[in-house]
């Protein structure tokens, strides 16, 4: 089998651990998380609501607000996807204004939070391509109205104030935004939650030809697995705070490993496909404060063994698709000893 040399790794988080407040009140909502971006791909993170999603992704863009603090761990961004790297936590304030937008933008849940309501869109595009870019106002204004088509928004729009636009034009129009200095990485965060199912779908099948056209990568998080199963090349589900699984879009979903992966399959309607069944998973996430022993999802699992109150299943190391639970392991080593019994 010839096998596709992966990309070049853009973004490398190591052993991430992030806490609110400090001493013994902490609450460590990403607990030891390591993931890579490789250029141009679209990484999707996935995870009910508390998972710990959001404040993973605003500690990698250092975007991160007290009570939150880093407590250990690495985030190095690898330009064009080459060198040794930039250590993003020690990055200065400064150097951080001038990684973003040009290299590493973010579009977050509130469109409105992201657009100055007291400015028409096409002043705001020209200001961030001005910051960046030594353009002129005309040149800047024609480019402002070139990425509001890119997003399927009628140019004369770039007149508008963002509460004359509809919920769904709001949120093209940040993702424009976030595009304007053609961008390495695209942090998205909840994007599309705000808008309706027509419209997400809309975003969604422009953000991947856009992908397609400028080769940017993308970590894409929602709440609904099936949503990224249409966009992702990979997916990484979380819960309580760490990855539970992790491997390619539709290996998850054909395959989810991780019972909880499972559970949150059934509880969205496929964009394509059969209908199944729709379950939700019963219960709620746990308590930061009060985890479980063992598998933090152990008390909400249908699979429970008696062990999984024990052991804490760690995710396999090195594998395209792996989950943290304990009733992989034999499925691992089966694996394993596939791969061994090949090289040999
Ligand atoms: N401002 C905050 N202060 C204290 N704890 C917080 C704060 N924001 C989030 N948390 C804790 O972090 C957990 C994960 O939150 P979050 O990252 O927003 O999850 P998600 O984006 O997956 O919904 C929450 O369940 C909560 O325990
Ligand atoms: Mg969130």
């Amino acid at each position: 089998m010839i096998k596709e040399t992966p990309s070049p790794v853009l973004l490398d988080v190591g052993e991430l651990t992030v806490e609110y407040g400090s001493g013994e009140d902490a609450v460590r909502a990403v607990d030891g998380v390591s993931f890579q971006l490789r250029r141009g791909e679209i990484l999707g993170v996935a995870g009910e609501s508390g998972s710990g999603k959001s404040t993973l992704m605003t500690a990698v863009t250092r975007l991160q607000r007290p009570p939150a603090r880093i407590a250990s761990g690495s985030v190095t961004y690898h330009p064009g996807g080459s060198g040794s790297g930039i250590d993003l936590l020690a990055s200065t304030p400064a150097e951080l204004r001038e990684l973003r937008w040009e290299s590493l933008a973010v579009v977050f849940q509130s469109a409105m939070a992201a657009l100055n309501p007291v400015m028409r869109l096409g002043a705001q595009f020209v200001d961030a391509i001005r910051a960046h870019r030594r353009v002129g106002r005309k040149e800047a204004w024609s480019r402002a109205e070139e990425l509001l088509d890119l997003v399927g928004i009628p140019t004369n729009r770039v007149r508008s104030y963002p509460h004359e636009l509809s919920g769904g034009m709001r949120q093209r129009a940040t993702i424009a935004l976030a595009l304007a200095c053609e961008p390495e990485i695209i942090v998205m965060d909840e994007p599309t939650t705000a808008v309706d199912v027509v419209m997400q779908r809309q975003i969604v099948h422009r953000l991947m030809r856009l992908r397609r056209q400028f080769g940017f990568a993308i970590v894409f998080v929602t709440h609904d697995l099936s949503l990224l199963v249409e966009l992702a090349d990979r997916i990484m589900v979380m819960y309580a705070g760490r990855i539970v699984e992790l491997g390619s879009a539709s290996a998850i979903y054909r395959d989810p490993r991780h019972p909880y992966s499972q559970g949150l399959r059934d509880s969205f309607p496929p964009l394509h496909g059969p209908l199944r069944e729709l379950r939700g998973i019963p219960g709620s996430p746990p308590d930061l404060r009060a985890l479980p022993t063992g598998c933090a999802f152990q008390p909400r699992c249908p699979k429970r063994l008696p062990e999984c109150a024990s052991t804490r299943p760690e995710l396999p190391l090195l594998v395209e698709h792996g989950a943290a639970c304990l009733l992989q392991r034999s499925a691992d080593q089966a694996t394993v000893d596939e791969s061994e019994a090949v090289s040999r």
